[in-house]
Order: C-alpha cells, then sequence, then structure tokens
C-alpha cells in the first residue's frame, strides 16, 4: 500500500463517504490526503488544482487510474488510453461528438423526446429510468441507428448502470460483476453491438453518427477494426446517459421548488420550436442559465480519480509517479467566493454574467474532457423545453436531493414524476405533433 506520510502532507482521517470536503479544504488547503478503501489517496481540489491537473494531460496515468473500463469495454477503450494512443482516439471519435455532428440530430432528437413525454401520458414515472429510457431511444435514431426493442432497451439500461456503478467499487467490483444477471446483460449488449457492427464493415450504411465516424476514418486509411468498433458503438448508444438523466433528476427538483424561476422560464420555452436551437440557445437564455445551474450543482462526476505519471508538484508538494490523487475538480462549484450563495439553486446568477472557466468542473477538462458533453448539451435542453412548453409537471414527494461532493456516492436520482398536457388547461396552448414511430 503507498504511503504518503513522508511527503508530509496535512491528514484528514478515514471515512471519505461522510467526509465534508469543503471543509477539509478551508481547514487544510487545496493537497491534503486521506485514507479511502483502504489505501492512501492525495486529494487535490480548489481552482488551483484544476489549473494544475489540466495543464498537462500527461503527468496522468489514465491507464493506471481507469482500471474497470478497460477491464469492461477493452484495451482500445478511450477513457484509460494516454498520450499518442488517446489523442488518436479522439481524433477517430471526433465525427461522433463534434458539436456539429449532433446538431444535425436535432429534429429527430426533439421528435423522440416529444414521442417519450407523450408515450408516459398521465400517469407515474421513475425519472430516473424515464430519462435513460428516452435518451437511449433517442440515440438509437440518430447517433448509432439500431432497433431496440423494450428487452433490448432493458439489457442496455441495467447494465450501464450497473457497469458504471461497479467502476468505484475498487476489488469489490469483480464479485458485482460476476453476478449472474450482469453477466447476462453484459452478454446481450456485447452480442447486440457485435451484430450491428459486423453489418456495418460488411457495407451497411445508415445516416448516423456512426457512419459519419466510419467514412472519415476509411479517407484517412485508418484501420477499422471490429473489436475496436464494438465499444465505440456502446459510447455513441448508451454511455453518460445515466448522468444524463441524474442531471435532469436533481435538476428538475431544484427547478420546480422555485416557482417564480419556473414561471419565467416557461414563459420563454412557450414558443419553443426546435429549428431555434439550430443556431444555439441565444434565443432561450433563461433556459441555458437553468442547465449551467443543473451542471453547476449536480454534477454526475464530481471527483476524478487519478495516478501520477511523471512527478507532479503542486502547491509546495511533490507527488511521485503511482501516487493515487482524487481531484476534486467540481469543489469550485461550492465557494462562496466564485458563486454567491452557492448552495442556493438560483439560475439567474448566469444571466449576464460569466464564471472563471476553470471553476466549471463538470465535464472535467483538458484532453480527456466528456466526449459525450455535445450531446448533454443538446439533449438536456430539449427535454425541458419539450416538458415545460407541453406539461405541467409534479414530483412524487420524494425528500430533496442533496448537493453531494464525495466520490463513489452517487447523488440519489430516485424520483418520480408524473406530467399532465399543458392542452387540457389552456386551449390558447397548440399542441406540438407527435410523429408516428
Ligand atoms: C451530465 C452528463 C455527463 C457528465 C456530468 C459527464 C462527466 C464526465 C467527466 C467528469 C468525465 C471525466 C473527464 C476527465 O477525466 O477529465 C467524463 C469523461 C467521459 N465522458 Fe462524460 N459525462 C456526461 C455524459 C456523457 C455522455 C452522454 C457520454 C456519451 C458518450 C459521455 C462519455 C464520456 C467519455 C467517453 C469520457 C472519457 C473521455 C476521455 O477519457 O477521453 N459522457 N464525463
Amino acid at each position: 500500500m503507498p504511503d504518503y506520510s513522508s511527503l508530509g502532507l496535512p491528514t484528514e482521517r478515514d471515512g471519505l463517504e461522510q467526509f465534508d470536503h469543503l471543509q477539509a479544504y478551508r481547514r487544510l488547503g487545496p493537497i491534503y490526503q486521506l485514507s479511502f478503501r483502504g489505501e492512501r489517496h492525495v486529494v487535490i481540489a480548489g481552482m488551483e488544482a484544476n489549473e494544475a491537473a489540466w495543464r498537462n494531460p500527461d503527468q496522468w496515468s489514465y491507464h493506471e487510474a481507469l482500471v474497470p473500463f478497460r477491464e469492461m469495454m477493452g484495451p482500445t477503450h478511450v477513457t484509460q488510453l494516454d498520450g499518442d494512443p488517446h489523442r488518436r482516439k479522439r481524433r477517430n471519435l471526433r465525427n461522433g461528438f463534434a458539436m456539429s455532428a449532433v446538431v444535425r440530430h436535432l429534429p429527430m432528437i426533439d421528435t423522440v423526446l416529444r414521442e417519450e413525454f407523450a408515450r408516459a401520458g398521465a400517469r407515474p414515472v421513475r425519472l430516473h429510468d424515464f430519462f435513460m429510457t428516452a435518451l437511449t431511444r433517442a440515440n438509437s435514431k440518430t447517433v448509432l441507428h439500431c432497433d431496440l426493442d423494450a428487452e433490448a432497451l432493458t439489457h442496455f439500461i441495467v447494465f450501464e448502470e450497473e457497469f458504471i456503478s461497479g467502476t468505484i467499487l475498487g476489488e469489490a467490483r469483480h464479485a458485482h460483476y460476476a453476478r449472474p444477471d450482469f453477466v447476462a446483460h453484459r452478454e446481450f449488449v456485447f452480442g447486440f453491438l457485435r451484430e450491428v457492427v459486423s453489418r456495418r464493415l460488411a457495407g451497411e450504411t445508415r445516416p448516423d453518427s456512426f457512419q459519419d465516424m466510419i467514412t472519415d476514418r476509411r479517407e484517412r486509411g485508418e484501420p477499422l477494426d471490429l473489436e475496436e468498433l464494438i465499444p465505440e458503438a456502446y459510447l455513441l448508444l448508451m454511455a453518460g446517459t445515466g448522468n444524463t438523466a441524474k442531471m435532469l433528476n436533481c435538476g428538475l427538483q431544484h427547478l420546480l421548488a422555485n416557482p417564480e424561476w419556473l414561471r419565467l422560464l416557461e414563459e420563454e420555452l412557450s414558443g419553443y420550436r426546435v429549428d431555434q436551437f439550430m443556431a444555439g440557445m441565444g434565443a432561450f437564455p433563461r433556459l441555458k442559465a437553468t442547465l449551467m445551474e443543473m451542471e453547476r450543482m449536480f454534477p454526475a462526476a464530481p471527483v476524478l480519480s487519478r495516478v501520477v505519471e511523471e512527478t507532479f508538484s503542486f502547491s509546495g508538494f511533490e507527488l511521485p509517479r503511482g501516487t493515487r490523487v482524487l481531484h476534486l475538480q467540481t469543489l469550485p462549484h461550492f465557494l462562496e467566493e466564485v458563486y454567491t450563495a452557492p448552495y442556493r439553486f438560483d439560475p439567474s446568477r448566469w444571466i449576464d454574467r460569466e464564471y472563471p472557466k476553470k471553476a466549471h468542473g463538470t465535464y472535467g477538462g483538458s484532453t480527456h474532457i466528456c466526449l459525450g458533453m455535445n450531446l448533454v448539451r443538446i439533449h438536456a435542453p430539449v427535454a425541458i423545453a419539450n416538458l415545460l412548453r407541453d406539461y405541467r409537471v409534479r414530483l412524487g414527494g420524494e425528500p430533496e436531493i442533496s448537493v453531494n461532493l464525495n466520490y463513489g456516492v452517487p447523488q440519489a436520482a430516485h424520483l418520480t414524476a408524473e406530467w399532465t398536457s399543458r392542452i387540457l388547461t389552456n386551449p390558447l396552448v397548440a399542441p406540438a405533433p407527435v410523429a408516428q414511430s
């Protein structure tokens, strides 16, 4: 077990699950150490940590830090690559995830989400499951065309949720992943994608982002390997949907608890049409502010696990190769000196106001910045715009989801909700047409 006591770092006691990092940061400064799941970790936090951690991505070994992703997704999976192989991979994935690639799918994303809200009807739904289903259906008609029936959807969603929750279990992940039900989901998911990718390699073409990636690679003479393309297809169809769903859940709960802002937002969205989004969010400043506030208060991955590759100097300490680090990249979201009253959900703070880029850690930073960020920033506004334009929403009364900065402790997100059409209560609001699926 690595021992950092020789570094002379300030120390905090064990028990990270209940740990108050803000207090530790105030008391100990931007670097301290603690024990987490039986191993010593050095914690770095604050704007200065973001600056230092993102300055030189080659100082980290993603290979060492993200082993569970390699075990599940294979040795070419993007998250756990370093240096040139990582840069090559991001180049290869660009055509699937660039904003221009996602924006062209806006009309279909809008249609699918509108259908999904209508399909749910006026009965209580589990919000997290709803968003994961709706977003995956949207992905299956945009970024990776494929036919997902209800059974396939369940396999994909349960696999994603269980896979991600297992990545933070340390050694206990092996037992988690060996459970027969998980193995069955995994086999289904990879078998399904193997068929999809094999058909493409055999010449099938579909008007989706996956095709754009394949075409681009062919043009550049990059090899097309079945085993490498399968986890890439997974990225397009499924990755990160749980994170987006979680952010929307937490955010909606706080938004609905703010009637004054909600009214202003509904007013802005009453005339929403998807084509207005084609040129960005300029026509929807309140929606943009609402989403920024959701990202700030409910970052789905609030802490990043890192392992030092090249000696890392920070705040007067030198961390040698192999040091395990927890980078609290979202801690600045809760610093009074950056955001006034940081625990208050207050979208208006974003109106006509910008905050330092390094203060926003929701999607990480530098070369490994979240690959799906553009997708989230299309999915989330389209979802909220459709929901609030067409429906009145009521949550099921579950306790308030509180902000949580701790590594390995996902924010609770099991809310129920129901929505009723505004047309029933306001005959002046014309219904948006629902396309046939
Ligand atoms: C609200 C939703 C999401 C949040 C908060 C989120 C957050 C993050 C964070 C914090 C990282 C780590 C960045 C780093 O290491 O510096 C990351 C990486 C990543 N995210 Fe997301 N994510 C979200 C949605 C998505 C979606 C929808 C996808 C779909 C493809 C996705 C795919 C990825 C991938 C592939 C990486 C690894 C990138 C790399 O290592 O090069 N994420 N995300």
